[in-house]
């Protein structure tokens, strides 16, 4: 297997990840600004096949219609001569103050119909670059203080404003679909739809849901202490996995977005595991673009800025190899099927089984002898340890 990104991998980022120039709440930017036309050509050049953006990365925010048609222009320019594409495109509701109590959820009444049209302008844009992912990260949708907000009517106005861009994607007959980015905290102290199942929760109760999905991020979940590939696997079991945002934390902290894999490793090698292997049984698989959505820390130069991105890439494909040794191998499979993984694909109940007659079947329950069958050992831990040693490596 080639350790050399090429397009055929799907790997993709955000121009405002290798863009960010690296300003935090305790310091200017440590780096220049780069111009996203000269991202796309390097990131070409390390084998990414496409990109993404917000409309304020490309186009900065309150440009006048003719700068922004110019500025696109020269944009589109670089995707034709690099051949890279934009799979993704998302908006930025966060970044100017009139968003700081945030944008479909403010308090005012005026804020909130100014954020959907920014929205639904950025829509446009992105059918018109052919992307097929819209990500819709509610970064200041929440709040700092429980007095705050009516957190029913917060709600309700969530759904309002996702279900019409969902209504206006569908009237313009669009090929595009929503992906929600669920995030617990930061920048608000509290952040609406905290996880992947608050969001998927929402998502039953759209009139639109159909084409609303996910955007997991590893940080993110792993903020809320969560197990990153099982929010993958649960948005994968509901058909809404419908993007990723690949990156590296460390515990439950500030949104670090480190490089994938500079996080909790065992962990990004049971997510690789999952998106390259698909569940050991069988079932849905998540075939989309692999998007990181990390940040270049604060103390690389520009150069530090490429050697991160391609940092992303040759992790993931080394921890691809690894993952894909690790099924492959016999006493894994053998090990596999000790522990009972297979089994569960089994339905609990026959085919043929009515509720009465599995009532009335007595090996089932009054003739069970329980002290035997609870003697079984599953053998996780040996499993858990042929995974440690084909992910570092050792086998
Ligand atoms: C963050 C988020 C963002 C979003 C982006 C796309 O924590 O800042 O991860 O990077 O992914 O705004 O909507
Ligand atoms: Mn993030
Ligand atoms: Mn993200």
């Amino acid at each position: 297997m080639s350790l050399t990104p090429t397009p055929a991998d799907k790997f993709s980022f955000g121009l405002w990840t290798v863009g960010w120039s690296a300003q935090d709440q305790f310091g200017s930017a440590s780096r220049p600004d780069l111009d996203p036309v000269e991202s796309v050509h390097r990131l070409a050049e390390l084998g990414a096949a496409h990109v993404t953006f917000h409309d304020d990365d490309v186009v900065p925010f309150g440009s006048d219609t003719a700068e922004r048609d110019r500025i696109l222009d020269r944009f589109k320019g670089a995707l034709t001569e690099t051949g890279i594409t934009v799979e993704m495109v998302t908006t930025n509701t966060f970044s100017h103050p009139i968003f700081k109590d945030g944008a479909f959820t403010s308090n005012d009444r005026r804020v909130r119909r100014y954020g959907l049209r920014k929205v639904l302008r950025n829509v446009d844009l992105a059918a018109e670059l052919g992307a097929s992912t819209f990500v819709m990260w509610g970064g200041r949708e929440g709040a700092e203080y429980d007095s705050a907000k009516d957190l029913y009517a917060a709600h309700e106005r969530y759904a309002e404003g996702i279900d019409t861009v969902a209504a206006y994607i569908k009237s313009k007959g669009y090929d595009l679909r929503i992906a929600l980015e669920p995030k617990p905290n930061e920048p608000r102290g509290d952040i609406l739809l905290p996880t992947v199942g608050h969001a998927l929760a929402l998502i039953a109760k759209l009139e639109n849901g159909d084409i609303v999905g996910l955007n997991p991020e590893t940080g993110h979940e792993q903020m809320a202490g969560l197990n990153y590939t099982t929010g993958l696997a649960q948005a994968l079991w509901a058909d809404k996995l419908f993007h990723i945002d690949l990156n590296g934390q460390r515990s439950i902290k500030y949104d670090q977005d480190l490089v994938f894999g500079h996080g909790d490793l065992f962990s990004a090698f049971a997510t690789v595991d999952l998106l390259v292997n698909g569940f050991p049984g069988g079932g849905p698989r998540y075939d989309g673009p692999v998007h990181f959505d990390y940040k270049p820390s604060r103390t690389e130069d520009v150069q530090g800025v490429w050697d991160s991105a391609a940092a992303n890439m040759r992790t993931y494909l080394l921890l691809k190899e690894r993952a894909l040794a690790f099924r492959a191998d016999p006493e894994v499979q053998e090990a596999l099927e000790a522990a009972g993984v297979l089994e569960l694909a089994q339905p609990t109940l026959a085919a043929d089984e009515t509720l009465e007659s599995f009532l009335a079947d007595t090996s089932v329950y009054e003739d069970v002898d329980v002290d035997e069958v609870a003697a079984r050992g599953f053998g996780f831990v040996r499993l858990n340890q042929l995974a440690l040693e084909h992910a570092i490596g050792a086998r």
